[in-house]
């Protein structure tokens, strides 16, 4: 991964501080974006912090473009930015969480994708990563705008999946259940932690689990699944 440049959106959060560290491990040159990030949050050379509401469209474009500027290219986006909030009914459920659940899990992605997809495609060996929720496709009640949207982020990269194959360029979307993450722990203290999905712990060892093995044949095109797992692994992105 050393010659490469990975883009991570929600860099900061639970998942995103963990997968960021792992991809800085690689040796892969990242640059980290959220509102609030700065280069003290992954101290190290081959880290950019990039504070960016990627609810604006212009900003997205902006942090974009200077990735490209700064960098030259644009090899892996990690599009982790994602926003939680349930407990209504859909009957109950108001407009401002309707508009934060699209904002935060869908128009963000397209924002993002749309300004990265013409850069990963010159990288001729570009990928995308996204993170969805396993609710996606599995509907709960009380989470219908979260639930809406997330459903929604993993078509729109399946779309981009199927636009872009042409140029060398994958876009795929995982989906976890409840990750083992500080949040988590303060939000729900008396669950059971070890039923939840360890985000610094195991790999995807390709073809050995069963939900793994179909979908990673499928990898060039495009593919769900539902081994969080694999955002640890760096094969996955190179
Ligand atoms: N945690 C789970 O159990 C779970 C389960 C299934 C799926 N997921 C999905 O996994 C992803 C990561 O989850 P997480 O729990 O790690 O999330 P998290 O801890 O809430 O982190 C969210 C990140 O997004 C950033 N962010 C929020 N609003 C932003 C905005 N408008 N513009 C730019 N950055 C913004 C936050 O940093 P700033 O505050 O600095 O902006 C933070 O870095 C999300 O897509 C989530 O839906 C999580």
């Amino acid at each position: 991964m050393r010659d490469k440049v990975v883009f991570i959106t929600g860099a900061k959060g639970g998942l995103g501080s963990f997968i960021t560290r792992r991809f800085l491990e690689t040796g892969a040159t990242v640059v980290g974006a959220s509102r609030s990030i700065s280069q003290q949050d992954f101290p190290g050379p081959n880290f950019t912090a990039l504070a960016v509401d990627f609810t604006k469209a212009v900003a997205v474009n902006d942090a974009v473009q200077s990735v490209i500027s700064r960098f030259g290219r644009l090899d892996v986006l990690v599009h982790l930015l994602g926003g939680f909030r349930g407990g209504e009914s859909v009957a109950e459920t108001d407009d401002a969480t309707w508009e934060q659940m699209r904002d935060l899990n869908v128009t963000s992605g397209f924002y993002v994708l749309r300004a990265a997809v013409p850069h990963l495609r010159k990288s001729g060996k570009g990928r995308i990563v996204a993170v969805g929720s396993l609710t996606a496709v599995e509907p709960h009640p009380q989470l219908g705008a979260y639930i809406t949207f997330k459903a929604a982020l993993a078509m729109l990269v399946r779309t981009v999946a199927l636009e872009n194959k042409d140029a060398g360029l994958t876009a795929n979307v995982v989906l976890p259940g409840t990750i083992d993450t500080p949040a988590n722990r303060k939000a729900m203290p008396n669950a059971d932690f070890s039923k939840w999905i360890q985000p610094s712990k195991g790999r995807c060892e390709f073809g050995s689990q069963p939900h793994c093995r179909p979908r990673l044949e499928n990898h060039r095109d495009s593919y769900s699944h539902r081994w969080p797992q694999c955002m640890n692994e760096p094969q996955l992105c190179s």
